[in-house]
């Protein structure tokens, strides 16, 4: 699949370029300190090859992979493994992913879906009272009603198989090695194992493995061994993932699903028999010289960002740079255009119309681009008309997504790139253990009505569906080469992160391991989300003035970026969660 033949690239002509009444500041004035309070992390360097992940235990399992002659892809299986250990609570082999990958030999971009698929079973009112009111998130969340079929396993088999170099067998080794001996748990873990002890006790296997016998939750600094998840791994190592999707894996996931006492689910053998990955056509967006390319449908993140970056590449905000309020502004309500958007036309589009075309149509964006030319806060943000031959009234979604979720990039010294977003949707998904690992939340991901006032929703759920999800697994094209590789967990902020962390790098000429320390300011449905505890907080006042509504507090990111220039490799991690870049 050839990345310039098979783009959606629509390109965005520059024509309206709307120069707001501001001071306009050079980015080189901008002291790293003075835009973030976040303990720093090292920019790292390297030429051969490079890995960032969320927990360094899991980037050593990559550069073992790559120190061992293997690729991008073998690192990505290896990494994944290990996540699925370290930091239960985000990611691991109960989830889905989504996969960005630059095939360096045949110069191509492509795009794997892994994501969870909606068992044939539910039905609309999964996720709705007697009275077919919307139940509460964590009523919905907590047991096996939130379960989709599960896509990680497949999804690193299927890329290994196509693209791997190392023996499947060798991709294990990292993760049952620190299975059966025991790895120090991290405080990140201890602590959100301590915040979330109601939940997580609920389901036996959890109850057991997350506490210790006197019933205390683990702490960090413990070493903590998973002799289930060594079995597990050891089965998937020796069969391939059939072993996960049918016989005793998947029996014991069906069985703890639809055996779940308060909770019951719908997920069945036949499910997971039947699951498939699906390659796509990535995403693409033009912005400046690059092309922003990530996941499209059943993911709304490339086409949210993709609205994004369009619309503010009408605007000089590379001039503006990060002191200017107005460049905060254009973010802002650039994202509320694009989530007003995504709430009403971005779905599965396997099952739904969508206009994914229109949404990034030139002429479109340029149109909505100009609902940003005044300088205080839109009043109000409703969706646009995108061009669309199609006639489907849809109305907004209602999902709720909260922040979870892990990225990780890797590039090989083949210069082979991997841009993998992913999850098992909530902390700790459905709280549902099994052999050694934890089963995802994702249907919750579904709108939890499937209509309102008579029109239906997108994203409303249904057999086989995919839920829509935020995950942005980015790769920046630049003279038809890849540059850069970045992604964030975070739910619907994901979008946020990492297009902050574009116009930061991109724009205001904050090196990778500056841009993601840049303090996050989010807005999607209306109101401006600050960072607790940093810089952000200052800001406060200066949108208020403009007209918007203020929130602080936590957007924990975890954004984790690798660039390639010539021959050089720079790789940053997300200070605010444990990540480590690893290079060679
Ligand atoms: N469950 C997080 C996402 O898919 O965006």
């Amino acid at each position: 699949m050839q990345w310039k033949a098979s783009c959606l690239a629509l390109l965005i002509t520059a024509s309206l370029t709307v120069t707001p009444a501001i001071a306009k500041q050079s980015a080189d004035s901008i002291a790293p300190e003075a835009v973030t309070g976040l303990k720093t992390q090292t920019l790292e360097q390297g030429s051969d090859w490079m890995i960032a992940s969320a927990n360094p235990y899991a980037s050593e399992a990559g550069a073992a992979m790559l120190r061992q002659g293997g690729n991008a892809i073998d690192a990505m299986v290896a990494t994944q493994l290990v996540l699925g250990l370290v930091e239960p609570q985000s990611s691991g082999i109960g989830g889905g992913a989504f996969l960005m990958y630059w095939d360096a030999k045949k110069e191509a971009l492509t795009s794997f879906d892994g994501r969870e698929t909606a068992p044939y079973g539910v039905t609309p009112r999964l996720f709705q009272d007697d009275k077919g009111e919307p139940l509460q998130f964590f009523d919905a969340v907590v047991g096996g009603r939130s379960v989709g079929t599960p896509g990680t396993v497949k999804l690193l088999q299927h890329t290994h198989q196509r693209l791997g170099k190392l023996p499947w067998k060798a991709l294990f080794e990292p993760a049952l090695n620190l299975a059966k001996n025991g790895f120090i748990v991290s405080p990140r873990l201890a602590k959100l194992v301590a915040n979330d002890q109601d939940y997580l006790q609920r389901s036996a296997e959890a109850k057991a493995y997350f506490f210790n016998q006197d019933g205390s939750p683990i702490k960090a600094g413990q070493n903590l061994k998973n002799p289930a998840y060594a079995d597990t791994l050891t089965l998937i190592a020796d069969q391939g993932a059939s072993a996960f999707y049918h016989g005793k894996i998947a029996n014991d996931i069906v069985k703890t699903v639809r055996g779940a006492k308060a909770n019951p689910g719908v997920l069945n053998t036949m499910d997971l028999a039947t699951y498939q990955v699906k390659e796509r056509e990535p995403v693409c967006a033009p912005y400046r010289q690059y092309s922003i390319c990530g996941m499209g449908p059943p993911s709304s993140g490339a086409l949210t960002l993709g609205q994004i970056m369009g619309m503010l590449s009408h605007y000089p905000i590379a001039e503006m740079g990060p002191e200017n309020i107005q460049s905060w502004r254009l973010l802002g309500d650039a994202s509320r255009l694009a989530f007003a958007d995504r709430g009403k036309y971005m779905a599965d589009s396997d099952y739904v119309p969508m206009p994914t075309e229109g949404l990034l149509a030139a002429d479109y964006i340029e149109q909505r681009a100009t609902l940003l030319k005044g300088d205080t806060a839109l009043a109000t943000t409703a969706a646009g008309k995108p061009p669309w031959s199609h006639a489907m009234n849809y109305a907004l979604d209602e999902a709720i997504e909260l922040p979870s979720t892990s990225h990780f990039s890797i590039v090989d010294k083949d210069r082979n790139m991997v841009s993998i977003t992913t999850t098992i949707e909530n902390g700790f998904g459905s709280r549902l253990m099994v052999r050694g690992f934890l089963l995802n939340n994702e249907l919750t991901d579904f709108s939890f009505r499937s209509h309102a006032d008579g029109v239906p929703i997108a994203n409303r759920i249904e057999p086989g569906k995919r839920p829509r999800s935020s995950m942005a697994p980015t790769i920046v094209m630049k003279e038809g080469e890849p540059y850069m590789a970045v992604g964030s967990p975070g739910g619907s902020q994901i979008i946020g992160y990492v297009a902050k962390t574009l116009v930061a790098h991109l724009d205001w000429g904050l090196n990778l391991q500056q841009a993601i320390n840049l303090p996050n300011m989010n807005n999607r449905f209306g109101a401006f989300e600050l960072e607790q505890g940093t810089t952000a907080e200052q800001w406060a006042p200066k949108l208020e003035q403009l007209g918007f509504k203020v929130k602080v507090k936590e957007l924990n990111s975890g954004v984790q970026a690798i660039r390639v220039d010539g021959k050089s490799l720079t790789g940053a991690a997300d200070p605010r969660r444990e990540g480590k870049v690893i290079a060679q």
